[in-house]
């Protein structure tokens, strides 16, 4: 069967992952998703429900209920919340406060990645995230883990922030991603790691091109190792008849 790749890309926050991602997809023509905005979408439907956040059962049935749906909208994917857009405000500093905690329950990641599975069913996908090599898709054809150093991540985040009207300072989004890191990293249930098998990126010196050269050159790589399996295949059959 002519399949294309399942690509899982993890890594810390504002490392590079998203527009790696992004844009490695939009080059080979894969769907691209973005965990990240789901379980924040989750997060933003809770503190607007006014939700205590310590609700597990409460927030898995939140989770169960609430339709999220991505729509490309020219070059940008626009992220719906049971039929409203909510793209920009599920980047605000309130959801990037609570989304670590949110995302720790087991009930809520549950029917999330169920929904994850669902949308990579059959197709090319790039899905990036904390635990898409390690758990959501484990049998991944390609994995790669993006980094780049706090210092760095810290500058590239409060860059965002600025230019969405957000005024922080970079020790004050360092602390915020520092956290956020801790918590996913030593949480029980699907903790940011870097899978074995996940190829390393460093983006602390690399520039976009170069960072989305790396994981698009790998899916090339693969579609031709692909095409030279099923041909060798096809010759084995021949052969033998
Ligand atoms: O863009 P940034 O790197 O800041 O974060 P994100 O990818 O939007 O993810 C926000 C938060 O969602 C993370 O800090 C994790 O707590 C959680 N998350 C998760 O637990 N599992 C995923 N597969 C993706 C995100």
């Amino acid at each position: 069967m002519n399949r294309e790749a399942i690509v899982a890309i993890d890594g810390p926050a504002a490392s590079g992952k998203s527009t790696t991602a992004k844009l490695a997809a939009e080059a080979v023509g894969y769907m691209y998703l973005d965990t990240g905005a789901m379980y924040r979408a989750i997060t933003l439907k809770a503190l607007r429900l006014r939700t205590p956040l310590d609700d597990e059962d409460y927030l898995a049935r939140l989770a169960e209920e609430a339709r999220i749906e991505f729509v490309q909208d020219g070059g940008c994917v626009r992220v719906l919340l049971d039929g409203e857009d909510v793209s920009e405000e599920i980047r605000s500093p309130d959801v990037d406060t609570n989304v670590s905690l949110v995302s720790s329950y087991p009930g809520v990641r549950k029917r999330l990645v169920a929904e994850q599975r669902r949308l990579a069913r059959g197709r090319g996908i790039v899905c990036e995230g904390r635990d898409i090599g390690t758990v959501v898709f484990p049998d991944a054809d390609l994995k790669f883990y993006v980094d780049a150093t706090l210092e760095e991540r810290a500058r590239r985040r409060q860059k965002q922030l600025i230019e969405k009207g957000t005024a922080l300072s970079v020790h004050e989004v360092q602390q915020d991603l520092e956290g956020r890191d801790t918590f996913d990293s030593e949480r029980e249930t699907s903790p940011l790691t870097r899978a074995p098998d996940a190829i390393l990126i460093d983006t602390t010196g690399l520039t976009i091109p170069e960072q989305v050269a790396v994981v698009v050159d790998h899916i090339r790589q693969w579609r031709v190792a692909r095409q030279q399996d099923r041909s060798d295949q096809h010759e084995g059959d021949g052969a033998e008849q």
